[in-house]
């Protein structure tokens, strides 16, 4: 998916927290977002997501009038991912049931991508009884699952554990390759948007205050930023 934001800008109570004056994201990049608590970050991705409305400004998805197709094709995980009171499977097959997906093609998908991320041993488990790691593996197969166009990461990786964190990251870039989706992924971990990305998104007071890309990265301190 293409993403073209313009003069976006957001404000509670009175204060400015969004304001960007252009952004280009091109279909099929990995773009990391970094910047300090309170940048603005989490508003960009939920006003992306469609889950905010921004006070003015627009934004514009492959140039797509029917919003509602549109948000259809996106999905965010959370660094706190809601999950359904059901098992692991029933989780990650939701999106696809809901979307009238054959039983049998449900089956396949939903076992191959719990095999892929090594928690088929989890298939039945409550979800709520999930550790943390584990928790956003589901959550990122379930975001995955149907495909969508954009997927958008805020802190997906927040206080896991190393192990889930390379399993989330080989399979965020697994699936970029095989499906050339959007992916935008807000992260305080420097090392990670490295690993990952093709472009960085410095962002400051609601600012975009630099794009980075990955030929420069080993130039930048992003410590600076973070
Ligand atoms: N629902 C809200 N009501 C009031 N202020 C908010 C709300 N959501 C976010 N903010 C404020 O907007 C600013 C940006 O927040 P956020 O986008 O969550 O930043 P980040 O994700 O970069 O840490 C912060 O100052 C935050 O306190
Ligand atoms: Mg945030």
């Amino acid at each position: 998916m293409d993403i073209f934001i313009e003069n976006l800008t957001k404000e509670y109570e009175n204060k400015r927290v969004l304001d960007i004056d252009t952004l280009n994201i091109n279909q099929g990049r990995i773009i990391g977002i970094v910047g300090s608590n309170g940048a603005g970050k989490s508003t960009l991705i939920k006003i992306l997501g469609g889950l905010e409305q921004p006070d003015s400004g627009s934004i514009s998805y492959n140039g797509e009038k029917d919003f509602d197709k549109i948000y259809r094709d996106i999905t965010i995980v959370f660094q706190q991912p809601y999950l359904l009171v059901s098992n692991v499977y029933n989780n990650i097959a939701y999106p696809l049931k809901v979307r009238k997906y054959k039983n049998s093609d449900i089956k396949n998908r939903v076992n191959t991508i719990m095999k892929d991320m090594g928690i088929d041993y989890l298939a039945k488990q409550k979800a709520r009884t999930l550790s943390g790691g584990e928790r956003q593996k589901v959550a990122l197969a379930r975001a995955i699952i149907f495909n969508p166009s954009l997927l958008l990461l805020d802190e997906p990786t927040a206080n896991i554990d190393p192990d889930s964190m390379n399993t989330m990251e080989d399979t965020i870039k697994k699936f970029n390759k095989t499906n050339g989706s959007t992916i935008i992924i807000v992260t305080h971990n420097p090392e990670q948007a490295k690993r990952l990305c093709d472009e960085i998104i410095v962002m400051d007071k609601g600012k975009i205050k630099r794009k980075i890309t990955n030929a420069d990265f080993n130039q930048y301190n992003f410590r600076e930023s973070i």
